[in-house]
């Protein structure tokens, strides 16, 4: 089978952010920092380390602070060289390396993730797999770990099976109806690998679940999802949504769930910011213990 490189990475910003308000009323969700730079940048700076280099932010209206926080700041740049401040200047410039290429495309509905993604369609060939990442959700390296990047081999092991990647991790059973949940026969999983998958469901009631293997929100996904999802009809809270989608590629093609080895942090809600921003912050050495 041949390699095939994987360079594109959808990251849905479009969402309006209610779970974070009222901090994300006038400022995007993605760009309410944790630890020393926003959430985004946390996001972007995993895809670029797992060798995705073209960002495709699907955006609307009102969230243009994301993607000028992506473009070259030239009063700023000037004015730091001017005064000899080079370590914030290459701080600033590392923010968007030459190999990062980011477009963004608008989502003019909020009709679910499934239909954000929808929008990047155009951007993503037949026969091209590609990544999703959620930007409300963190992904770090345990802190024992060294920069071993969960994504990197979710990519590696795309390339060398074909089967699409989704990430999961075990969540309480009273959490299973906020995520999509998989469903793996049963096996048990092996962080840091990967396992068949044979059904997904959007937010299913804890009696319904058929595991308490959660969707993270990174993905790995084959072209054809595509027109899989041109077709998807509204589901769970009358959205469209990505998991319906990859439960319909299941008939079809190799699906396998990937037990995160990293840790998450849902940025999305109050609790889970602030416990980043702890965590985070501590192993960073810029909070006391
Ligand atoms: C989305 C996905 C869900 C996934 C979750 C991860 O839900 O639809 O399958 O488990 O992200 O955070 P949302 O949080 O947008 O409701």
């Amino acid at each position: 089978m041949n390699k095939q490189k994987i360079s594109k990475a959808i990251i849905p910003v479009a969402g309006l952010g209610t779970r974070l308000l009222p901090i994300s009323k006038s400022i995007p969700k993605e760009m309410v920092p944790v630890v020393d730079r926003p959430l985004i940048q946390h996001v972007v700076e995993e895809a670029l380390a797992a060798g995705l280099n073209e960002i495709i932010l699907v955006t609307r209206g009102g969230k243009s602070a994301v993607e000028d926080h992506f473009d070259h700041h030239y009063e700023l740049e000037t004015e730091l060289e001017k005064k000899g401040k080079t370590q914030l200047l290459e701080q600033l410039r590392a923010i968007v390396p030459p190999e990062l290429k980011v477009t963004s495309v608008r989502q003019d509905q909020a009709l679910g993730l499934g239909h954000a993604v929808a929008c990047a369609a155009h951007l993503i060939g037949e026969d091209e797999a590609f990544a999703v990442l959620l930007p409300d959700v963190l992904v770090k390296p345990q802190a024992s770990m060294s920069e071993q990047c969960d994504l990197a081999t979710m990519v590696t092991t795309f390339q060398a099976s074909h089967a699409a990647q989704i990430m999961v991790e075990q969540v309480p059973l009273a959490d299973v109806e906020r995520y999509g949940i998989a469903d793996c026969a049963g096996q048990d999983l092996v962080a840091g690998s990967s396992t068949a998958m044979r059904g997904v469901v959007e937010k299913p009631s804890p009696e319904q679940a058929p595991s308490q293997l959660a969707v993270v929100g990174r993905y790995i996904l084959p072209g054809k999802i595509m027109p899989l999802l041109a077709q998807t009809q509204p589901g769970a809270g009358n959205e469209i949504q990505l998991t319906d989608a990859i439960d319909t590629l299941i008939a079809e093609d190799k699906v396998e769930a990937f037990c995160m080895a990293g840790r998450s942090f849902d940025c999305g809600h109050i609790p889970g910011w602030l416990q980043a921003n702890q965590v985070l912050g501590r192993e960073a050495g810029l909070l006391a213990d």
